[in-house]
């Protein structure tokens, strides 16, 4: 049946499209923080952060029947969910953060978000870090640092590194020092913007910076790339696509953990929790500036079935207070990392903040040489035991373990003794 299947998937979907692990997954269901596959084995997702508030939650699937089976339409009528949902979606933002425009994708979101800018700055030049990810458009694939595109960095793009101050070449640096280094780089990407004639309309941050495997950045470092960007003109678009909606169990948003107060925040991956939910936040003046100069709309964007899914979501999250048992379950997940990083010298720093985690994997003691291929064998080991999770960063040497918040208590063991074992099997403890 999946060998089957994966072949019918290559003579239609091609052969290009990714698929994890060595023998691909074939799930037929899923419940909270547990799929099954089509022979009944049972998997815990610490991967998938889509499905924020559990898989199947009874209460989305309920607010999308009963919403589906009332009325869909898209947002050139009055329909109270839409605006129900964006006036609570805002009040978890800062106040001057008090605008949204719905869409149906983190790249949608990115996309449109660059839109603004370009048009408000009059400039065209985008900044963007080191290995990152922002989405698959047009414009997005000319900014990708962080997977395979065909497309060069475009020639109005910059990108600059993310410090880490858990790399051995920082070990014993002073963290001020590399702080202005990483910042005079900021700057002097945005001056060569500048002098090749396109300005600086934006840089584009995600807050955690997950794709470029978890750096621990020195303080300062985020709200110093704002403030450079915005001395040369430039705007603030956080990507909160991976790191929002209380992922981060301190904050609700990562640029909050920054001390960030960003012009444009992008939405997407969880918002739905797996319906295809995502969005622009920003200021009053900025969407009225975009708003007076163009018909924007969007088809599927906002509708009254998205709206009303989105908003469960976020009800869900207050009710079962998910964001609090994120931050005590990340408390926890943190101290059983770092007695694992000190009982294995090939493992770096424990990195990560709340449900979204990681480990790196070295080759050597010294932590010179990042291990993509260790890293890949844990993901698979991990796998056998029953567990999912994957690896990020620019060699794939960071364990990527980012589960449903609906995780609980009595289900973190099951995943804190698998990563265990995998690490003690592939790694061979001492
Ligand atoms: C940080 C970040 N931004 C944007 C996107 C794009 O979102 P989407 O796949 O919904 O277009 C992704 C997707 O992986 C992402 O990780």
């Amino acid at each position: 049946m999946t060998e089957s299947l994966l072949s019918r998937r290559f003579a239609t979907m091609g052969r290009h499209e990714p698929l994890f692990y060595n023998e691909p997954l074939h799930l037929v269901s899923a419940h909270g923080v547990w799929l099954t596959d089509i022979s009944g084995r049972r998997y815990l997702d610490a991967y998938n952060n889509v499905p924020h508030v559990g898989h199947c939650h009874p209460r989305i699937v309920e607010a999308l029947r009963s919403q589906a089976s009332t009325l869909n339409i898209h947002t050139r009528y009055l329909n109270e969910h839409v605006v129900d949902y964006s006036e609570e979606l805002l009040s978890r933002f800062e106040p001057s953060l008090n605008r949204v425009l719905l869409t149906n994708s983190g790249s949608e979101a990115n996309d449109l978000a660059f839109r603004m800018a370009a048009q408000h700055t009059g400039a065209r030049g985008i900044l963007v870090t080191d290995h990152s990810y922002h989405g698959n458009t047009t414009l997005l694939a000319g900014i990708t640092t962080g997977l395979r595109t065909h497309e060069p960095l475009a020639a109005h793009v910059r990108a600059f590194p993310v410090p880490d101050l858990d790399a051995a070449e920082n070990r014993d640096r002073d963290e001020q020092e590399i702080l202005q280094e990483a910042l005079e780089q900021v700057q002097r990407a945005a001056e060569e913007l500048v002098a090749a004639g396109h300005g600086v309309s934006a840089v584009i941050m995600e807050t955690l910076f997950s794709t470029e495997g978890l750096p621990r950045v020195p303080e300062g470092f985020v709200t110093g790339v704002a403030e450079t960007v915005r001395s040369a003109g430039g705007l603030v678009i956080a990507d909160e696509v991976q790191s929002g909606l209380g992922r981060l169990g301190s904050h609700f948003w990562g640029y909050q953990k920054h001390g960030l107060i960003p012009d444009l925040v992008t939405l997407g991956k969880p918002l739905g929790n797996g319906h295809p939910v995502a969005g622009v936040v920003t200021t009053g003046d900025l969407l009225e500036e975009f708003g007076s100069r163009n018909e924007y709309f969007n088809t599927f964007g906002g509708n009254p079935v998205s709206a009303a899914v989105a908003h469960e979501v976020l009800r869900v999250i207050d009710e079962e207070q998910l964001t609090q048992r994120c931050a005590q379950l990340g408390d926890l997940v943190a101290q059983r990392m770092q007695q694992l990083v000190q009982a294995h010298p090939r493992l770096g720093a424990a990195k990560g903040s709340g449900l979204f985690f990681g480990l790196s994997v070295f080759a050597d003691e010294d932590h010179r040489q990042p291990d993509g291929a260790s890293a890949k064998a844990l993901v698979e080991s991990v796998k056998e035991a029953g567990v999912l999770l994957s690896r990020i960063g620019p060699s794939g040497s960071v364990l990527k373990i980012r589960p449903p918040l609906a995780l609980s208590q009595q289900e973190l063991p099951v995943l804190l003794e698998a990563v265990e074992q995998a690490v003690g099997n592939v790694l061979q403890a001492p």
